[in-house]
């Protein structure tokens, strides 16, 4: 009776001897195969060269005249190009910022020296709707700027918000001229 009872307490370890085993494998797989699978993710996300430089772009801005706006694509995003003209640029800096739901000085929205182009994500900060206002014919809103339809956002003519639901200015994306007549987005 012993010897079985023996034989049955060694059967049972060599189960948990066993099941162990199987346990520790089955983790060493898995964690194999999250490796596996991590590796072509992660260098997907370490774009090559060649989308790097894509990811900026340079426009030449030689033809615009004052009041003259241009929309370009960066990154599958709009953005406004806008020559403004004195009038804009001084509508722009008299305003108060307590004033602004956003507040934000015209100076800190375009580049020194350059303040007649302003450089914005045409993206309305409420809903991503796109702004109207970059052509002679759309509506500029209350304050001369863009005006975004989807609900009704306001915005000047440093492409600030000035009424509406959006909560924020537009957004100035990166960029720096690389000479008089030329800006490098991104
Ligand atoms: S998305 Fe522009 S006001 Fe709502």
């Amino acid at each position: 009776m012993a010897d079985t009872s023996t034989t049955t307490a060694e059967g049972h370890e060599h189960e948990e001897d066993r099941r162990d085993f199987l346990l520790t494998s089955t983790i060493v797989v898995g964690a194999a195969g999250v490796a596996l699978a991590a590796w072509p993710f992660i260098d997907f996300m370490n774009p090559s060269a060649d989308v790097l430089a894509l990811a900026s772009l340079e426009f030449d801005l030689s033809s615009m005249e004052p009041g003259q706006a241009v929309t370009v694509t960066w990154r599958n995003k709009p953005v406004f190009i806008r020559r403004r003209t004195a009038a804009e640029i001084d509508e722009a800096k008299k305003v108060p910022l307590s004033d602004l739901k956003d507040p934000q000085a015209d100076a800190d929205r375009v580049k020194e020296g350059k303040d007649e182009w302003l450089v914005m994500i045409g993206i309305c900060t409420h809903l991503g709707c796109i702004p109207a206002g970059q052509k002679v014919t759309d509506s500029k809103g209350e304050f001369g700027g863009w005006f975004c339809p989807c609900h009704g956002s306001h915005y000047d003519t440093s492409g600030r918000i000035r009424k509406g639901p959006a909560p924020r200015n537009l957004e100035i994306p990166p960029y720096a001229f690389t000479n008089d007549t030329t800006v490098r987005i991104g």
